[in-house]
């Protein structure tokens, strides 16, 4: 079957190049002689029927951009299947779909593998996460963006720790894993990084930021991954969960510092990250990274490859079996982490 026309749908959080991917794909798909349809914010586009043929001109210019030029959001077809499965295929009826492609994190690529194993429809997944939790790809773009952004405002916040002679609590993003804490914590030379695929040792952290002092340093940062459990427990915002059942993650950054400040008797204050580390304008890298992937995307669609998922193995990128990279998460490496080690112990 000729693939003539794709879709295109960006869902879960936003990441920094998904404006590059979406350049990328609706240029090579054109190229391959298809059009390019924009699914308006993820799934709930599908469900809703809403999208638009995308030209050249309508993708000029937004490599560089944050955010998506298409919109996002966490609906979940799944939730209610029985209402919105009918809905997606009557939508990609009215489209005119003969693929779609898929971009998102591990919610997205879910519901990407079962409409696919369940349906029968033709979809292609790309991995995105500045999270950088999802297995099977060796980094998903955004990330290279998101440690960027807290590396920066963890050098920008030393200036004042130090002013003070505080410790600085800086708390990132990370719901599974702690890799944008630990990168960006050792890349702006942070005391300590606490991430959720280490036991917390509020006794050997607080060691160590005293002995510091005790050698002549006059501040502290402290990098902190927002799915940290304290006390067994996930510390939330607000209560509030989104349509995949996720807890919205926030405030230990703050129970930390209030800990540290308790058990050392420094001054401490705490830094919330949040949606800045995905804010911004995306790095040359990830642009580039981004587009690779827009590129190869478009190329499996092209192809029918679908039920299969661009990933970056080394410095080549792959089709693999969606299912053999969904339901999982992707711990921060050993290697790093034993790396990262000898940074902030003793
Ligand atoms: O995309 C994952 C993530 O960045 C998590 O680290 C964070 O918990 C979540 O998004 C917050 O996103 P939102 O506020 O859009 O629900």
């Amino acid at each position: 079957m000729q693939i003539k026309r794709v879709g295109l749908l960006t869902g879960g959080g936003d990441a920094p190049a998904l404006n590059a991917f979406i350049r990328a794909a609706v240029v090579r798909l054109i190229h391959g002689g298809a059009s390019a349809v924009g699914i308006a914010d993820g799934w709930r586009g599908m469900i809703d029927a809403s999208g638009r043929e995308l030209s050249p001109a309508d993708v000029a210019g937004i490599a560089a951009e944050g955010g998506t030029i298409l919109g996002a959001s966490r609906t979940n077809p799944f939730k209610n299947p029985e209402r919105d499965l009918p809905r997606i295929a009557e939508g990609w009826c009215r489209l005119g779909l003969d693929a779609l492609i898929a971009v998102g994190g591990d919610d997205t690529l879910g519901v990407a593998e079962r409409l696919h194993r369940e349906s029968g429809l033709g979809v292609v997944g790309v991995p995105k996460s500045i999270d950088n939790d999802l297995p099977g790809t060796d980094c998903a773009f955004g990330f290279h963006s998101a440690v960027e952004a807290a590396a920066r405002a963890m050098d920008d916040l030393a200036a004042t720790a130090r002013a003070h002679r505080r410790v600085l609590v800086v708390e990132c993003m990370g719901r599974h894993s702690g890799w944008i804490a630990a990168y960006a914590g050792v890349a702006a030379g942070a005391d300590y990084v606490v991430v959720p695929e280490e036991p917390l040792d509020v006794a050997g952290l607080c060691r160590r930021l005293t002995a510091s002092r005790a050698a002549g340093r006059q501040h502290n940062i402290v990098a902190v991954a927002e799915g940290v459990e304290l006390g067994g427990e996930l510390v939330t915002a607000d209560g509030g969960r989104d349509d995949f059942d996720h807890e919205r993650l926030g405030g230990v950054g703050e129970l930390l510092a209030r800990l540290i400040a308790m058990k050392t008797g420094l001054e401490c204050r705490h830094v919330v990250l949040g949606h800045l580390q995905r804010a911004g304008r995306p790095t040359a890298f990830d642009r580039i990274l981004a587009t690779r992937y827009g590129v190869f995307a478009a190329e499996m669609a092209l192809a029918g490859q679908f039920g299969r998922m661009a990933v970056l193995r080394g410095s080549e990128l792959a089709a693999v079996p969606m299912d053999a990279a969904v339901g999982r998460t992707r711990p921060l490496d050993e290697d790093f982490r034993k790396m990262m080690r000898m940074f902030f112990t003793g």
